[in-house]
């Protein structure tokens, strides 16, 4: 491809890039992708904010890769939560948003869960991208599309 052509098409490549992820995500999906992770995160928002200090009906959700399960102390979480265990990581998170209620038996997170492992991926790459950015959510789509990411390698966004 010529690389004119190439400038002048790069936002909708990259959109298709984002779309293609997006689709082929299955079983084998790996390395999440936070941009469309921020689509899957709308299911997320009406109960949680990425946003440090903003309050929702569920716990804030900055920072909360590395966090222990039920540890942030100005949110009401039940016991089951407190008492499970659980530090959240790609892992942990991934079973979490398979099956909340499977997971953690007794949470009162009212949500049935991502059935899709690729919508998972992206949505803990997205979590992860919003707390190394500490900007409200809007800006750290932004910033995650701007990060140097292997997932991305369809198309050279420093072309
Ligand atoms: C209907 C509201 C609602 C929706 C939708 C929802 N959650 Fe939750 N979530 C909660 C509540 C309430 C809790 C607290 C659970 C408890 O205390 O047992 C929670 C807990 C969590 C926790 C544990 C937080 C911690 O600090 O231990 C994570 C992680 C989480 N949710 C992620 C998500 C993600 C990601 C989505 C979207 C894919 C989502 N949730 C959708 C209400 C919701």
């Amino acid at each position: 491809m010529l690389s004119s052509q190439r400038k002048s098409t790069r936002h909708f490549m990259f959109a298709l890039a984002t779309v293609a992820a997006t689709a082929a995500a299955g079983n084998s999906y790996a390395a999440g992708d936070a941009e469309a992770g921020k689509k899957v995160f709308q299911k997320c928002q009406a109960c949680h904010s990425v946003e440090p200090g903003k309050k929702k009906v569920g716990p804030n959700l900055a920072g909360v890769v590395g966090r222990a399960a039920g540890s942030q102390p100005d949110f009401k979480f039940s016991k089951a939560t407190k008492e499970s265990g659980i530090v959240w990581d790609d892992k942990t998170l991934g079973a979490y948003l398979a099956d909340p209620k499977g997971n953690i038996p007794g949470n009162k997170m009212t949500f049935n869960g991502l059935r899709d492992a690729g919508d998972r991926a992206n949505v803990i790459a997205y979590l992860k991208a919003a707390a190394g950015a500490a900007v409200k959510a809007p800006e750290a789509a932004k910033t995650a599309a701007a990060l140097p990411a292997e997932e991305h390698a369809a198309v050279n966004l420093s072309a």
